[in-house]
């Protein structure tokens, strides 16, 4: 399917590796000048030039931390004006939610609620004057299913989508298109990391760690980032127009419910 978006610009967030790097990689497959990010510029530096390399896009690497006015400050101006924006930000880690610290509340109610809020806030003039803007935020199946330990990540991905889904409506018109995509369990550095910790705390090696989470997922397999982006790429598309406020549960059939 021809997505329709050839020749638009796309910043996405936390696009190093991973989740991000797959919507990144889907995006420019699609035709789009992507940008981007994370902060590690080595590994940031080989991603861009591996898109670049596979598709012949632009690809812009900006290396910063996106949870300071800063590193947002410095991903704008490499794209003032993105037609599509995909908001992405590392996860915190498992913790008991007991120990955690208000500092440490706070930091990640901003990376993964507020520093989106933060970049749709400077991008949707734009994307509303010009009739087109699709914005894709990556959260986690978490925020319909807790999981022990993230509760942290899900209290602040829920308070992002509760904050969009109004902000989403006031947009529609405009062909501006607000939606979330929620993953399960994908094979990146992230899952291998929770992996290690599983097999650390159980005694198992990791390949054992994986097989067991693996049997618990109904696709009894973990899902390729790829798989991940291919969807992105479809909600960021000129198809998806009519597709706006939703939260796409990607996650194997993980989450056990009807609706
Ligand atoms: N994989 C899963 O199964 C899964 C499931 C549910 C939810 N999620 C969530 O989905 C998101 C992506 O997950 P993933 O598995 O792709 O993670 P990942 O493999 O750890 O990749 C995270 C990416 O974010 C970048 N990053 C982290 N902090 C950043 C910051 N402050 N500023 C800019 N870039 C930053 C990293 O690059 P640098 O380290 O170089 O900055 C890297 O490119 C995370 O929020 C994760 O919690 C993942």
């Amino acid at each position: 399917m021809d997505l329709g978006i050839a020749g638009r610009k796309a910043i996405v967030c936390a696009s190093s590796r991973g989740l991000g790097k797959a919507c990144a990689r889907a995006l420019a497959e699609a035709g789009c000048d992507v940008v981007v990010n994370g902060r590690d510029s080595a590994r940031l530096d080989a991603t861009a030039q591996e898109i670049a390399k596979a598709t012949g896009v632009k690809v812009t690497a900006v290396a910063a931390d996106l949870s300071t006015p800063e590193g947002q400050a410095k991903l704008l101006a490499a794209c003032p004006d993105p037609d599509i924006l995909v908001n992405n930000n590392g996860g915190p880690p498992l913790r008991d939610f007991r120990e955690l610290t208000r500092q440490q509340m706070l930091d990640g109610v901003i990376a993964n609620m507020v520093v989106g809020i933060e970049l749709i806030q400077k991008t949707i003039g734009s994307m509303t004057e010009r009739r087109f803007g699709r914005i894709v935020n990556i959260t986690s199946g978490s925020v319909k299913m807790p999981l022990a330990g993230l509760d942290l990540s899900s209290g602040a991905r829920a308070g992002l989508t509760a904050f969009l889904a109004g902000v989403a409506r006031t947009v529609a018109d405009k062909n501006v298109t607000i939606n979330h995509i929620l993953p399960g369990a994908f094979d990146t550095d992230r899952l291998q990391g929770t992996l290690k910790k599983a097999a650390d705390a159980k005694g198992v090696t990791i390949e054992e760690a994986a097989k067991q989470r693996a049997a618990g997922i109904p696709a009894r397999r973990f899902g390729q980032p790829e798989e991940f982006g291919a969807a992105c790429a479809f909600l960021c598309s000129a198809h998806a127009g009519y597709i706006t406020g939703q939260n796409l549960l990607i996650d194997g059939g993980t989450f056990n419910g009807a609706f």
